[in-house]
């Protein structure tokens, strides 16, 4: 059998979203951006990445607005003063051609106490437990879990609105949205914990609220594991016992190109189509 790179270079088109090729430049956090404000050099280094032409890049994971998304001082936010350093990097990409997507990324409770942007205040995360039985902080409460909706719906918005192609979550890797899948992680009684399903809820309702606060053709792709990652530090809870691609089983994925990200394309309704 051949294998044949072929299909690589031919676009590929979901709804308003054409890329000229089906290669995606994965991810990948920098810690550049000194006082969470993208500069210059980041400018520099996606539009290099655009010039070379990769179909879509997905930007390193940044902070929705929330105050203790962050576990470093120097990966940029997506909200407040940053946004015109982002305006600066979307003109680069965009003048080399380039597709663009900024990935929302909360670490939830792998920020350690004390890390990151706002270090007096504590991490979030479903029952408060780091890893499976590591009590570090006091559960989310309903206030606290809409607040970091919102944060990921006012990011969303902002990416739409400053002229982003789509905006991807991280929902990978041991982080927020990860914790509330694992069950080692969210011990919740209500509606966000309980069996593999209701586990979803959390990541769910922050696709739907990004869904209400764009518009309805804007993509919005979730990240999701992707089985070992020798790149993740100590802590991260365990793998599941389910296949590394049981993400595919519940978040049925419209591909986009190699890199098992899956695009959530819905409306403005109630129903969360992915
Ligand atoms: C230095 C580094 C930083 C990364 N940062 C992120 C990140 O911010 N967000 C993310 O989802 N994945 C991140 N990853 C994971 C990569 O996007 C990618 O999924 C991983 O390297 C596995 O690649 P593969 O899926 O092609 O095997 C990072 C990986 C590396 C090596």
């Amino acid at each position: 059998m051949s294998l044949s790179p072929a299909p690589l270079f031919t676009p590929f088109k979901l709804k308003n979203l054409t890329l000229p090729n089906r290669i995606v430049m994965a991810p990948m956090t920098r810690s550049k951006s000194p006082g969470q404000i993208p500069g210059e050099d980041v400018a520099a280094y996606y539009a290099r990445r655009a010039e070379g032409g990769v179909g879509l890049i997905i930007t390193e994971g940044v902070a929705p607005d929330h105050p203790v998304a962050l576990n470093d001082h120097n990966v940029p936010n997506f909200h407040g003063d940053a946004l015109d350093g982002w305006a600066k990097v979307l003109k680069a990409v965009k003048a080399q051609g380039g597709l663009i997507m900024p990935q929302l990324w909360h670490t939830g409770l792998m920020r350690k106490p004390g890390s990151g942007p706002n270090p007096h205040m504590t991490g979030v995360g479903p029952s408060g437990l780091a890893k499976p039985g590591k009590k570090v902080a006091e559960p989310m409460s309903t206030a606290d879990i809409d607040a970091v909706i919102a944060g990921y719906a006012t990011s969303a918005r902002h990416a739409e609105e400053l002229g982003f192609d789509g905006v991807e979550i991280h929902g990978a890797h041991g982080y927020l949205i990860d914790q509330f899948f694992w069950e080692g992680t969210n011990e919740r009684p209500d509606a966000f914990g309980g069996d593999m399903i209701k586990r979803t809820k959390f990541a769910v309702e922050v696709i739907k609220g990004i869904r209400a606060a764009v518009s309805k053709s804007f993509p919005c792709s979730c990240a999701g594991r992707s089985g070992s990652n020798k790149t993740m530090p100590s802590n991260s809870p365990p793998r599941p016992k389910r296949s590394k691609n049981s993400w595919n089983h519940w978040l049925p994925p419209a591909s986009i190109a190699s890199t098992a990200r899956h695009a959530a394309f819905g409306s403005r309704s109630s129903r969360t189509r992915t």
